[in-house]
């Protein structure tokens, strides 16, 4: 018997970290996506032959963080491998590299290899629950937006609640945008957990500027409505200048964030949790789109052109 799934790639448009307290994101799955497949063993347990392309020392650094994630989609999915393993392959189109959501892809893809290896048939909710659990094997205590982006596709509200909130974002026409890569492998629950304890030193700061996050978030789910990108790209600016005040942007960010920006991108800001990792450039049309990648490029910097409101739904 074999199973396989996949997993999409994600960009988060508008406020990674402040989603992980509540306050509302927006996020795109991209038309890149990770493929798992399983196959039955003789020998009990599991292993895993990673046959994806990734960044230098990606693979490597998340060695621990894939067991620990691995074993949790394993516990929550009540698997029993005791007598006959598997081996789980993981393959696809998208670059494993921090910032565009290669773990949720991953948890999504091997949670549907699962489903459809054993004859589960879970729906897309429950793939994203078991993807959650896998998660937390990387982030720690992850918001879900990444997973949940990866399981359903397409362009999403979301916030995180006692039960989560999940929004579709319909847009008549999908807009192009380029993602760029600093090519540094971030570890994501390091991140999280900084903004965590400067949060907690300087609470007033930290609340002024989660107001202004979310300002912006209901900003830019009209300005989508009205596909005024003008207005969203000034709303990602000002997103990234809120993500460098809590100190998750580098050098290498802001310098690629500057080019984008220089070369005629609407707008740009870090994607994901920063600390390495990429950003995302909004550049309507295909020759703004391919200037500012070839700037990108040109600095030596690995680029992704891709579409953001394309509907990429899983059914
Ligand atoms: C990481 O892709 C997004 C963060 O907001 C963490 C999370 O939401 O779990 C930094």
């Amino acid at each position: 018997m074999s199973g396989e799934g996949i997993g999409f790639g994600k960009t988060i448009i508008f406020n990674e970290h402040f989603v992980v307290y509540g306050i509302p994101a927006i996020v795109s799955a991209i038309g890149k996506y990770t493929i798992a497949r399983i196959e039955s063993l003789e020998t009990n347990g599991w292993k895993i032959i990673d046959k994806r392309k990734a960044t230098p020392t990606y693979k490597e650094n998340k060695i621990e963080q894939q067991k620990d994630s691995i074993n949790r989609i394993i516990n929550k999915m009540n698997l029993d491998l005791s007598k006959k393993g598997v081996e789980i392959t993981l393959e696809g189109n998208l670059f494993a590299t921090s910032g565009i959501g290669a773990s949720a892809a991953s948890c999504v893809a091997i949670a549907r290899a699962f489903s459809e290896h054993f004859n589960l048939n879970l729906s897309n909710n429950e793939i994203n629950d078991i993807a959650y659990e896998g998660e937390k094997g990387y982030h720690g205590t992850p918001s879900g937006i990444d997973n949940t982006a990866s399981t359903f596709g397409g362009l999403i509200w979301f916030e995180k609640k006692e039960t989560n909130l999940m929004d579709k974002i319909d847009l008549m026409n999908p807009v192009e945008i380029v993602i760029g890569s600093t090519g540094k492998v971030a570890d994501t629950a390091k991140a999280v957990e900084g903004v965590r304890e400067r949060k907690e030193k300087n609470p007033e700061k930290y609340q002024e500027i989660f107001n202004r996050a979310e300002n912006i978030a209901y900003l830019a789910k009209d300005a989508f409505q009205d596909e005024d990108y003008r207005e969203l790209g000034k709303l990602m600016n000002e997103n990234h200048k809120l993500l460098q005040q809590v100190e998750v942007s580098t050098r290498e960010l802001d310098f690629l964030v500057k080019l984008a920006r220089d070369q005629g991108a609407f707008g740009a800001k870090l994607t994901g949790g920063g600390l390495g990792g990429n950003i995302i450039a909004l550049t309507p049309g295909r020759d703004l789109q391919d200037d500012v990648a070839n700037a990108i490029e040109k600095e030596g910097f690995q680029t992704l052109k891709t579409m953001i409101g394309v509907r990429r739904s899983y059914e």
